[in-house]
């Protein structure tokens, strides 16, 4: 799949997600991939920054852009509501070599975010995110930067924008568009409309279009890109505990064998890599803490006992850790159960929007107070 500028030998994307998509969990994706498959050939996004955060070089943002030496290409997400803003953090981008790849986040269905104006709101105003598309697009062209969209199916039932966003998105120089296939209302409940992902791919005629929604196995990657017609695949919480998950995306679309799922002893040893990798990045103790939440995911459907995952929960040190993961019985295959949807479900709830914000699809007024920092699409 070709994006703008760049080649994937496989047409799957990691997508971003705040909290999760840092240096270490792509280079554990990357990684994996590397050993299981002999290559990596994929797209692994960072987590989001928002471009004011980006501009204003805020330390943590800053640190968030960090990359591994050999990651390539690397893809920074922003988040932006301004064309201005837009503009001058995709040009320090490309000025100071930031990254190979920009994709914006309009997904965002947080209500402190959309009430604002913000996130999967701002594709309602259609000249605005027009002139956002544009900007980015602007600033990065000349050092040959492609700008990707990602986006929702609309606001609610009644508030559809894809096809519109994609269009514009294309007429304004995206280099490709992907499409979470739920509306901002739904935020994750119920399933992915992939029949919406088909629409936009027949609405989109010159740039790939990516499909996002409810891909949890190799096999359901296939079964979008067959029913729907898209061009590529984005894959988030499918790999939430499962960084490997890329590698049987590789082995399904570059015809090779599937690799064996790995046994609850090979988890562990992943789990202790995912600590190395996230102390090396922000040190042992918020390393740790940001381990945690991985460790969930990374034991869900297998048997580890009520005990050990509290104190798993709790656990502060790499040597903790390695003592702990020491009490799993390392021959447990990978359990029927640990397969499946997994992440944020939640329900849906009506979406908040800036007053009069439905009353009028051209105005280009830029949001204000919607570009604090946030998390999530
Ligand atoms: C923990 C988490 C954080 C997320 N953060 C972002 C984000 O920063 N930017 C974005 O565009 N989408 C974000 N998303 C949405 C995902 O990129 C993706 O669109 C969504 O999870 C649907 O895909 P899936 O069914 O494969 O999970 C996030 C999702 C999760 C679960």
């Amino acid at each position: 799949m070709r994006i703008g500028s760049l080649t994937l030998a496989s047409p799957v994307v990691l997508a971003p997600m705040a909290g999760v998509t840092n240096v270490a969990f792509r280079t554990l994706c990357r990684e994996l991939e590397r050993s299981q498959v002999g290559t990596v050939s994929g797209l692994y996004v960072c987590e989001m920054v928002t471009a004011r955060a980006l501009v204003e070089r805020h330390p943590v943002t800053m640190h968030m852009t960090t990359f591994a030496p050999d990651e390539s290409p690397r893809s920074l997400q922003l988040y932006t509501v301004d064309p201005a803003t837009t503009y001058t953090a995709a040009k320090m981008i490309a000025d100071e070599d930031l990254a190979d790849h920009i994709d914006m986040n309009f997904g965002c269905p947080v209500p402190k975010v959309t009430r604002h104006g913000g996130g999967a709101a701002l594709p309602f105003k259609r000249r605005l995110f027009g002139q956002i598309v544009a900007a980015a697009v602007r600033a990065t062209e000349s050092a040959g930067i492609p700008v990707t969209v990602k986006f929702r199916i609309g606001i609610d039932d009644d508030h559809h924008t894809h096809l519109d966003a994609g269009r514009i998105a294309e007429s304004e120089g995206a280099a490709a568009v992907a499409l979470h296939a739920r509306t901002a209302a739904q935020r994750y409940s119920g399933s992915a409309d992939w029949e919406q992902i088909a629409r936009l791919k027949e609405h989109v005629k010159t740039i790939p279009v990516l499909g996002n929604g409810d891909i949890f196995d190799a096999s359901d990657a296939l079964t979008m890109m067959a029913t729907t017609g898209c061009d590529g695949v984005v894959i988030g919480r499918g790999c939430l505990g499962r960084p490997w998950l890329f590698a049987e995306l590789s082995a399904a679309f570059t015809g090779r064998p599937a690799p064996t799922p790995p046994t609850l002893g090979e988890v562990a040893d992943i789990i202790r890599r995912h600590a190395k990798l996230l102390t090396a990045h922000f040190g042992e103790d918020k390393g740790m803490r940001d381990l945690r939440k991985h460790i969930a995911w990374y034991l869900h459907g297998f048997p580890a006992g009520s005990e050990l995952r509290r104190a798993l929960a709790l656990v502060t040190t790499l040597d903790d850790l390695d003592i702990l993961l020491g009490r799993l019985d390392p021959d447990v295959p990978f359990p029927p159960a640990a397969t499946g949807p997994r992440g944020r479900q939640g329900s849906p709830s009506r979406v908040v929007l800036p007053d009069g914000w439905l009353s009028d699809r051209d105005d280009c007024t830029v949001p204000t107070k919607a570009d604090m920092m946030h998390s999530g699409g």
